[in-house]
């Protein structure tokens, strides 16, 4: 993605599509994701875009998961220095594209609309090659392949604050589709590139 040239037009979207969008939100309410804050897209609870308590995707991408999700074949990020085996998304990198690659609405679930799709900044399409890679192993044999990244200390977390799903590296490894206390649903604060630097040592 050019973020230089998209940035002014993805914040123009961003104020005329979500006027009440709040980047200090400390929890899911009136951020981007709570899509109950979308006047007259008729949706009155916050989690049901994600998640149902039943009857829930029998594939499920995420925990009880209630969205359609993306049936799109994406073309994966590669590179010459690229150590990772890096495939199609799967798990939770899925289900984020199930919005954000612009295949399917965002309001496709029980209950939404489905008529509206992803625009601006937050497109990321179904060519990856210009996105941080994700959907791959990241573990021991890959931090001493690669030789410029920490150990995960297990196969669950690389180190605090920064979850692996599956010992793999997935969109919420960087992202928390819950909470917007530091912009961009990130984990970390990303000032001097700290969040990084949580799996980089550079
Ligand atoms: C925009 C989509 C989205 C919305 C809305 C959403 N979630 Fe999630 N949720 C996810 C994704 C993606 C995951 C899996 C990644 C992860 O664990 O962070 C997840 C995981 C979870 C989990 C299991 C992991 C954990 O953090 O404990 C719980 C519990 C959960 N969500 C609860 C909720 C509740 C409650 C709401 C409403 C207040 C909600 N979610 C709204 C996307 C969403
Ligand atoms: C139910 C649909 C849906 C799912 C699933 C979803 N998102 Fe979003 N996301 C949105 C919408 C809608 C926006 C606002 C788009 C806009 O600004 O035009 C958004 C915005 C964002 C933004 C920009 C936030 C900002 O403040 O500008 C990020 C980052 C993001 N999403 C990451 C994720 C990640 C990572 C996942 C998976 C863990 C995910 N999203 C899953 C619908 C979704
Ligand atoms: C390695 C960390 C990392 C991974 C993995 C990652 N992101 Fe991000 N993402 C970021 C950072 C950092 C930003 C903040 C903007 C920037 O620095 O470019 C961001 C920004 C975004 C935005 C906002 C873009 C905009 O211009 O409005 C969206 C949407 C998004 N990410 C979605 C995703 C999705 C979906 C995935 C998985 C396919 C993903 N991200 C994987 C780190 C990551
Ligand atoms: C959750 C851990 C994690 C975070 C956070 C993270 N990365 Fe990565 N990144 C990796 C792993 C693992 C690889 C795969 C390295 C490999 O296979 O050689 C990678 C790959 C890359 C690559 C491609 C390397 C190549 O040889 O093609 C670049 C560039 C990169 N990351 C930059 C960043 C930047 C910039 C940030 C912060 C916005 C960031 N990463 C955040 C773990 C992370």
């Amino acid at each position: 993605m050019k973020r230089g040239t998209l940035l002014t037009l993805a914040a123009g979207a961003i104020l005329l599509a979500l006027p009440t969008v709040s980047r200090g939100a400390t929890t899911i309410a009136g951020t981007a994701h709570d899509l109950s804050a979308q006047a007259g897209w008729g949706i009155t609870e916050i989690c049901v875009s994600c998640h149902t308590p039943h009857n829930a995707q029998a594939t499920q991408l995420v925990p009880l998961w209630n969205h359609t999700s993306t049936v799109a074949s994406f073309t994966p990020y590669t590179s010459g220095t690229l150590n990772a085996t890096v495939g199609q998304p799967d798990g939770t990198s899925k289900a984020c594209l199930s919005c954000h690659d612009g295949t399917v609405a965002i309001d496709a679930f029980v209950g939404g609309g489905g008529t509206h799709t992803m625009t601006g900044g937050a497109l990321l399409g179904t060519d990856l090659r210009n996105d941080h890679p994700v959907s791959f192993t990241y573990d021991l044999a890959l931090a001493t392949a690669d030789g410029g990244l920490v150990t995960p200390a297990s196969a669950s977390l690389v180190v605090t604050d920064i979850p692996l799903f599956s010992s793999k590296l997935e969109c919420a490894s960087c992202h928390n589709a819950h909470n917007n206390a530091n912009g961009d649903f990130l984990r970390v604060s990303n000032a001097g590139s700290a969040l990084c630097l949580k799996c980089h040592s550079k």
